[in-house]
């Protein structure tokens, strides 16, 4: 080998290990300034990461950064000064979430609004950097973030599969990385219920239990008693133990679990332990097909109310969340036209349409949570019998049901079908992925997603909270499934979440999500390939 080109390999060597970072993770930062100066620091081995003595939030904090960068801590009692990397409060902002990160001749500041702003500084100092390998160069830049929405979920449906608590905590590691804080948690449905009650032993001990499930797609179903099923049951729920360690390592990563038990639907599950609960009594049992069913707990029986209170009662012993998920989607009414005790609640009321027997259930629940400091939010359907005074109002069906609830001046998260439902295909071709529900919701439709419809004034429009995407799994059987249904359709989500229409650009956010798929496969995360 000759001597020149001996150094040509040398130059192409040091180059490919030397990295400049670029600090253009996803979400995009609000604004990202080099020094003049061109001056860098080198992330190196030994380097420490400090925090100010005496806060428990931010010292956990440090330690987030100090494993995903692998350095170590230090701690100190002013926050400002004697590490390589420092934490500190004080940012002026009225968002707790808002972030600056200055990277400059003496290290690096992350300083945030609150603790969750640091926490998010600290993501996308990490986004920056694990991308990179060799030898990590940080040019001096001042990078700042702050987040549009102050809601920004993800809804997993663990209902129709269970995932065990290992997953969840995956997941939640998955939210974290991308800014994400709701985890909307659907805990029960016609299929399983996973939320234990110590009052009703049997929702966990046999309410958990699908014996069987129909093969293949559901669609049009016309004869459930002559599909074809499998022979293996679906089980599993969650201790309240388990649950209360789950809030706490959400809470730790900036993340509030909002449960979702489903009413007055989606109840066959609880129905077949409780059929007196359902007007018709029953027989009921676990479903092992998919769809919307009939059979809904009866609203004219004054102990659904008692086994509403019991359930929900423990449920907020568990999620300290002040949002509670009550549900009331996709609930028939046949039956309730039907029933002598729903018929004579309706005649007690003065109602004259069964949906506002809906509302009378919602506004009970409403009363009792309200005692314990919680509000309701529930799917678009609630509106349909009249909303009660302060539900909050989830829109899945379209952007309607949430533009009218903003003009009636409830709060609001869009999520609809058409760019939030991450359980449809994501590519074109259906036959290169694994079976799913239907539709097609590709990456670039996720990222078009404007939660704030025309129409609105300013002061209605205030009333969107965020947005979300959700995670339905009739056809979702395994952790690797849904992290590749996930990702990387969640990082589109997460620039809706954080950022100003204006500042959206899909053909650079495409630029920059190779650098975060390498991040997932340093994580050991799936996640789909191809992007349309
Ligand atoms: C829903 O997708 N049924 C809320
Ligand atoms: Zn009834």
């Amino acid at each position: 080998m000759n001597k020149r080109f001996l150094s040509y390999l040398l130059l192409a060597f040091c180059l490919s290990a030397l990295a400049d970072v670029n600090y253009q993770v996803i979400p995009l930062p609000q604004q990202i300034s080099f020094d003049k100066s061109g001056g860098y620091m080198l992330l190196t081995e030994g380097m420490t990461v400090g925090y100010p003595s005496g806060n428990q939030q931010m010292r956990r904090n440090a330690e987030f950064a100090a494993e995903y960068l692998n350095l170590s801590l230090k701690e100190k009692g002013d926050g400002k000064k004697g590490a390589d990397i420092n934490l500190t409060l004080g940012l002026k902002s009225s968002n707790p979430d808002d972030y600056a990160i200055n990277v400059g001749k003496k290290g690096i500041t992350i300083q945030g609004a609150s603790e969750s702003g640091v926490f998010y500084g600290i993501q996308t100092l990490r986004k920056s950097i694990m991308n990179e390998r060799g030898e990590i160069r940080l040019p001096y830049a001042w990078i700042c973030g702050s987040p549009r929405f102050s809601y920004r979920g993800t809804e997993l449906d663990c209902a129709r599969h269970f995932f065990p608590v290992s997953f969840i905590k995956k997941f939640i590691d998955i939210l974290a990385l991308h800014g994400i804080n709701r985890f909307h948690w659907h805990l029960t449905d016609d299929q399983g219920w996973r939320f234990e009650v110590k009052a009703l032993p049997e929702l966990a001990q046999k309410a958990s239990i699908r014996p069987c499930t129909i093969v293949g797609k559901n669609v049009g179903l016309s004869d459930p008693d002559n599909a074809i099923y499998d022979d293996t049951p679906e089980t599993g729920y969650y201790t309240q133990e388990e649950l209360r360690e789950v809030v706490a390592y959400a809470a730790e990563r900036y993340i509030t679990i909002i449960p979702e038990i489903d009413l007055p639907g989606h109840m066959i599950a609880a129905l077949s332990v409780y059929p007196d609960l359902g007007c018709t009594g029953g027989p009921y049992k676990v479903w092992g097909i998919w769809g919307i069913a009939d059979d809904v707990l009866c609203a004219g029986n004054p102990k659904t109310l008692e086994f509403l209170k019991t359930v929900y009662g423990e449920l907020c012993d568990v999620f300290p969340s002040k949002l509670i998920h009550i549900g009331g989607d996709e609930s028939p009414r046949v039956r309730w036209k039907a029933c002598p005790k729903c018929q004579a609640k309706m005649k007690e009321l003065g109602l004259t349409k069964e949906a506002e027997l809906q509302t009378y259930i919602n506004k009970e629940m409403e009363a009792f949570l309200s005692k314990r400091g919680r509000q309701i939010i529930g799917w678009d359907e609630t509106l349909e019998g009249g909303l009660s005074e302060n539900a909050a109002v989830m829109s899945w069906r379209g952007y309607e049901g949430g533009k009218a609830a903003a003009k009636l001046h409830h709060q609001v998260v869009m999520t609809p079908t058409s760019n939030c439902y991450i359980d449809y295909y994501q590519l074109k071709d259906q036959r290169a992925q694994p079976l799913a529900i239907g539709g097609y919701l590709p990456l670039s439709k996720v990222y078009a997603m404007e939660p704030v419809p025309d129409g609105l004034a300013p002061e209605e429009a205030k009333y969107i909270i965020g947005a979300q995407c959700n995670l339905w799994t009739e056809y979702v059987l395994s952790p690797d499934h849904a992290e590749y249904m996930l990702l990387p359709r969640l990082a589109a989500m997460s620039e809706v979440q954080w950022l100003k229409p204006e500042a959206k650009s899909y053909e650079q956010f495409l630029e920059r999500l190779p650098a975060l798929e390498q991040v997932y496969r340093r994580l050991g995360y799936k996640y789909c390939t191809t992007h349309e």
